[in-house]
């Protein structure tokens, strides 16, 4: 009786993982031990409707979210989703040991140099990273703030209302990525936990965390994104967006080994397209643009954690799919960067679901896998 309850109320509060991309609506639904892959779903975000983090057409935008929950095919209600990088302010900060009754007093006077705008304006979160009782007295403790003005939160909680969901969590898109890799988050043969960079490529953002075992020392958005790369493209070669968004999926490359020039070189190339090199020409510019952001966020890691040099690195998000750009990243970084697998943490029925296709849609799911991931988490 007692598990019949149990598993009731279970399956009212599991949530989905709902991520409102730039370019793609995405949906996750986890369930059961595992947990296991319920549904999942994707749709491309229409031009127009959601822009620079905010929401331009809320009315249009929840009949895009209704038609993917229905691609879902799920009865689910609830989500937990995430704010866009660009309107969220993430910062990790010290503030004297307390309790943390006495910190939520205290956390506004705290935040508030941290944050853009009016205090009285905004919605703002936090999370200990300490446990006070565990610090001395007078230690200090580390502490997440997460701030977001507050009509920019009520406006999507409406659109989510209006799409006939439940919003129980906004997260925010850095920390929802970190989820999925919690496996490879350990320790180092010293017992000091590994130092992992976390770089997700969106579509109109793109996020670093630096981490030390699972604990998050420093997050950054950064500002080039998997558009920049497009509208680099778009100007270049006077292409349409849908023309230019083609071409660099299947031509655009971030580097040109001997291979490449060598295939340049082909004398029956199609005439009818730009070349290989004339489109990493056009896009030569933003790939320095986000290798120097990337090194600078790097370089500023190191000097303000004394640390010499990383154990690991990953990317993540649709844009981390140009092709070559984890090897320049690597090279301009001298650290490997591998992909990171949202599905490894998640229980697949292959007879269901095509593994193929979940493998090629990796990049793009590792956010909204780790929001689905904490709508399951608090219940086991
Ligand atoms: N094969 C590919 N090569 C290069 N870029 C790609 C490839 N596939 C997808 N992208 C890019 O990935 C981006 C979309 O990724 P994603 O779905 O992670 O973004 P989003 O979540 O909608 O955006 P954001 O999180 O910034 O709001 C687009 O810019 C798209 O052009
Ligand atoms: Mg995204």
């Amino acid at each position: 009786m007692g598990a019949v309850l149990s598993n009731l109320l279970r399956n009212q509060y599991e949530a989905m993982g709902l991520e409102i991309g730039a370019s793609n609506l995405k949906l996750v639904e986890l369930g059961g031990r595992g947990p296991q892959l319920r549904s999942f779903a994707h749709r491309p975000t229409p031009p127009g409707l959601f822009h620079d983090g905010l929401i331009a057409e809320p009315g249009a935008l929840a009949e895009e979210i209704r038609e993917l929950v229905k691609e879902a095919r799920t009865k689910k209600r609830h989500v937990v989703t995430a704010l866009a990088n660009q309107v969220a302010y993430t910062r990790i900060i010290k503030v004297p040991r307390m309790e943390r009754k006495e910190l939520e007093e205290a956390i506004r006077w705290e935040a508030e140099r941290y944050i853009p705008f009016p205090i009285d304006e905004v919605v703002l979160d936090f999370d200990l990273l300490d446990d006070p009782e565990e610090l001395e007295e007078g230690a200090e403790m580390e502490v997440v703030i997460a701030a977001a003005k507050e009509e920019t939160v009520v406006q999507l909680a409406e659109t989510l209302f209006a799409a006939g969901l439940e919003p129980l969590v906004v997260d925010l898109k850095p920390f929802a990525g970190i989820r999925p890799l919690a496996a490879r988050l350990g320790t180092r043969e010293n017992g000091e936990g590994l130092l992992t960079l976390y770089l997700e490529v969106g579509g109109e953002s793109s996020s670093l965390v630096f981490l030390k075992g699972d604990r998050p020392l420093l997050v950054r958005t950064l500002a080039v994104a998997g558009r920049d790369f497009t509208q680099a493209i778009a100007r270049a070669f006077g292409m349409e967006p849908e023309q230019a968004e083609e071409t660099k999926k299947e031509y655009a490359l971030a580097t040109l080994s001997t291979e490449d020039e060598e295939a340049l070189l082909e004398l029956d190339a199609p005439k009818d397209r730009p070349s290989p090199a004339e489109i990493y020409d056009a896009i030569r510019g933003i790939l320095i643009d986000f290798t120097t952001e990337v090194r600078r966020s790097l370089e500023f890691f190191k000097s303000e954690f004394g640390e010499e040099s990383l154990d690991q690195a990953f990317v993540a998000g649709g844009g981390s799919k140009l092709k070559g750009l984890k090897g320049l990243l690597s090279d301009a970084l001298g650290i490997t960067f591998s992909e990171i697998d949202p599905w490894e943490p998640i229980k697949i029925d292959t007879g269901r679901f095509d593994a193929g296709l979940l493998q090629e849609l990796g990049p793009e799911f590792v956010v909204p896998v780790g929001l689905a991931l904490r709508g399951v988490s608090k219940l086991g």
